[in-house]
């Protein structure tokens, strides 16, 4: 009876893991947006771009798991793409300050409390969803670059993972913490000329999670499976 917990479940990618995660009733989805202003009351609220958003909803996960299940996979796919013209000579602090603290920080503390609270489980599965343009080698075979600051802000993602990857260890020995990228997807922000449709990606990726290994831990993977570089 896996318990998996998504955040940006208001729309896009985020959304779309729901109906295929449904599709088995042992599955137990904790879905998450920034705000309730919806009428899908089931939803928790988690603004991954604010601290104090993320203890209130860590404190409800305690209540609602009860203290005898934990997080079996954790979806990190909340994320912005903001001042996407803005180059490296161009970059707006206020645009940057606001990705880093949505696509890097907001992933880093969601771990960071949930498993202060003692809510993932011994061997669980985190996906951070990065984005290709998170990789050095592929951003600079990008010719004209693009999303300057979206790009630096994946690229910390990566990091973190790495990071996370080696941290969660002592804690969590069997933890498999990856990056991922979900290609380039029909959704608001990959646009109408994306060449994916959202279930083809996260018909993927969850082939991509379930398959993990313990040796997986801090790798960078595309939703077919391929590595990237970093
Ligand atoms: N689509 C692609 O081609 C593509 C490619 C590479 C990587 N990605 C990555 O995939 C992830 C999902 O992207 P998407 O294509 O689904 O984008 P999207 O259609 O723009 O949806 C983004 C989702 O993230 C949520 N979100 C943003 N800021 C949030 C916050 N502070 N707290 C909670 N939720 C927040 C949004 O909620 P609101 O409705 O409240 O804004 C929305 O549900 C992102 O991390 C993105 O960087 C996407």
């Amino acid at each position: 009876m896996p318990v998996y917990c998504i955040t940006g479940t208001n729309r896009g990618l985020g959304l779309k893991f729901a109906p295929q995660l449904a599709q088995s009733s042992d599955n137990t989805i904790i879905a998450t947006t920034r705000s309730l202003d919806s009428d899908l009351t089931e939803l928790k609220t988690c603004d991954t771009g604010n601290v104090a958003s993320i203890h209130s909803f860590v404190k409800e996960v305690a209540q609602l798991l009860g203290g005898s299940r934990k997080i079996d996979v954790l979806l990190n796919s909340a994320g912005v793409n903001l001042g996407s013209s803005q180059s490296s000579l161009t970059l707006g602090p206020d645009e940057l300050h606001k990705q880093m603290d949505i696509n890097v920080i907001g992933p880093a503390k969601v771990v960071e409390l949930l498993l202060d609270a003692g809510l993932l489980s011994s061997d669980v599965r985190i996906l951070n969803m990065s984005s290709g343009l998170g990789s050095m080698q592929r951003s600079s075979e990008i010719k004209p670059r693009k999303c300057a600051g979206y790009s630096i802000s994946k690229a910390g993602l990566n990091m973190l993972t790495v990071h996370q990857s080696e941290d969660l260890k002592p804690h969590l020995p069997g933890a498999v913490v990856i990056a991922m990228d979900p290609g380039w997807v029909k959704t608001s922000m990959g646009g109408d000329g994306a060449v994916l449709e959202p279930h083809e990606s996260i018909g993927g990726m969850l082939r991509v999670l379930h398959g993990l290994r313990s040796e997986d831990s801090g790798l960078y993977y595309q939703y077919n499976g391929d590595r990237i570089p970093w």
